[in-house]
Order: C-alpha cells, then sequence, then structure tokens
C-alpha cells in the first residue's frame, strides 16, 4: 500500500493503484481465484465502506463474452486467457485486496464447486466468513463457513449489516439475480474475458425486470480481461 494513488473519481468513489505484486501462485485454481476476485484489485473498497457507504454488497461475476459464467463440465481452464491486449493494465496485488472483504455470500452451487476445487487446491476464501445459502444441510468444512437457509432479507438486514461493511456474493447465478431482484445488492463487478463459450450457465438470462445500472468504472486490463462496475441503481 505504501505506492498508493489515490484519485478522486467523484465524492463517493475513491480510485487507487495497487502496487504491483505476484499472486504466490499460478495453479488452475489460482486463476480461478484470481479471475473471480481481481476485478477488485484496483480500488481500495474500504474507502467507500468508511466514507460512503457504510455497507455494500457487490456481487463479483467473471464472464464470457457472451455471458456465460461455468461450463457446463464446471472446468475453469476458460479463466487462463492467452490474450494480450498492449493498452491494458496490469493486474495487481489481489491478496492485499482481499483484506479489505469482510464476508462472503454463494450459493449453494458455487460452493460445491469450491469445495470441489479446495480438494486439490485448499480452501478459496481464507478465513473470512463465509455465508452458503441453501435448502440443504451440507457439509461445512471450516470454521468460517455458516450454512444459512432463511430469508434473505432477514440474512442482509439481520445478520450482515450489524456485522460487516463490505460484503461480496461470489456466485452464483441463481444468487445474484435473487439479490438483484428484492433490492439487496449495491454493485455488480462483471470481468468480461476474451472468450465466446457458446454453451453454459448464463449470468443474466431473465432477469424478469428492467434494472437501471450506473456504469462506475472501466478497467481494460493487459490479459484481454474487462472489468466494468456497475452501481445498481434502487
Ligand atoms: N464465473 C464466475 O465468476 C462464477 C462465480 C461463482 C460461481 N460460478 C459457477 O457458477 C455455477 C453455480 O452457479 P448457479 O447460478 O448455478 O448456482 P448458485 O447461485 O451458486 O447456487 C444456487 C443454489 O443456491 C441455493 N439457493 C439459492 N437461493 C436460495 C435461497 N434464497 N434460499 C436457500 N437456498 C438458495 C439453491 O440450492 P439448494 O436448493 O440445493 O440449497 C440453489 O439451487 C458453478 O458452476 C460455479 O462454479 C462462476
Amino acid at each position: 500500500m505504501d505506492a498508493l494513488v489515490a484519485e478522486l473519481v467523484d465524492a463517493q468513489d475513491l480510485k487507487s493503484c495497487l502496487p504491483k505484486g505476484e499472486y504466490g501462485f499460478d495453479s488452475r485454481l489460482g486463476h480461478y481465484l484470481i479471475h473471480l476476485l481481481k476485478p477488485a484489485t484496483l480500488r481500495v473498497l474500504w474507502f467507500n465502506a468508511e466514507m460512503a457507504h457504510p455497507f455494500t454488497i457487490t456481487i463479483h461475476m467473471v464472464s464470457s463474452l457472451d455471458g456465460i459464467i461455468a461450463k457446463k463440465d464446471n472446468s475453469v481452464s476458460w479463466f487462463e486467457t492467452s490474450d494480450y491486449y498492449e493498452k491494458g493494465i496490469d493486474e495487481q496485488d489481489v491478496w492485499e485486496f482481499l483484506k479489505t472483504v469482510d464476508c462472503y455470500v454463494m450459493g449453494a452451487l458455487t460452493y460445491e464447486h469450491a469445495l470441489e476445487l479446495s480438494t486439490s487446491y485448499g480452501w478459496a476464501y481464507g478465513d473470512t466468513p463465509t455465508i452458503v445459502v441453501t435448502h440443504r444441510d451440507l457439509a461445512v468444512i471450516r470454521p468460517s463457513i455458516e450454512i444459512y437457509s432463511g430469508d434473505l432479507v432477514t440474512l442482509v438486514n439481520e445478520r450482515l449489516k450489524s456485522k460487516y461493511k463490505n460484503v461480496w456474493l461470489v456466485g452464483g447465478a441463481i444468487l445474484a439475480k435473487e439479490f438483484i431482484r428484492l433490492k439487496l445488492a449495491d454493485e455488480i463487478r462483471l470481468s468480461v474475458l476474451p472468450i465466446i463459450l457458446g454453451e453454459g450457465t448464463l449470468f443474466f438470462d431473465q432477469l424478469g425486470y428492467e434494472q437501471t445500472l450506473h456504469l462506475k468504472d472501466v478497467t481494460a486490463y493487459k490479459s484481454g480481461m474487462v472489468e466494468m462496475y456497475y452501481e445498481i441503481k434502487k
């Protein structure tokens, strides 16, 4: 953080550049996680959290150009882009940024996939509290994981708001859309990779109504990934 350069974008948005760094690994899971999480690396959200938004739920998703977030076979090699965009910026130190996320929320299917990957690569979300939304009695593999089966409005208003400031909903599409429909999500960070997958799980198939957004920022990376950062208008 010593090379932090903050630039005032607007009254509620401070954009910062973190020092360049290595991710510490280059495994397939590493790429998966980086792609899941790196779009935040260019912003220091705790500024927003502390100064403007005392509580924020951000939906973070990585998709192909055709809007797909998961292949039918659930393979994740498509996260490893081989593209190079000359004018793009380098990816930054994701781990430094991840310290600012104080709670993850995910759907049951995303959890099951994360569990599957964890047998080979370890648990992706560290010790940060992670709430899994499900109707089922799913296995809990770490003390930081909590299973939640109730109403989502109650989850946010009575459980999350009192304890956390920077909550990331890390998928999948089913749960993200529920949060949008219920007006529980504040922001979307969508990272589009330079690939057309052709089939799989769509992020937005049918939301069922029109939702206006405010584009807060766009960032293009050397990897060819483009991150779009939106505020969800309420
Ligand atoms: N590209 C990316 O950035 C990204 C990010 C995350 C995940 N993914 C991928 O996306 C896929 C999963 O996404 P998905 O959209 O199919 O599923 P999902 O949103 O991860 O999970 C949906 C499931 O969560 C449970 N659930 C959802 N809302 C609930 C509620 N209100 N109350 C109780 N339970 C609720 C239900 O499971 P039960 O009824 O069985 O409990 C539901 O079937 C995986 O392949 C994953 O790897 C990709």
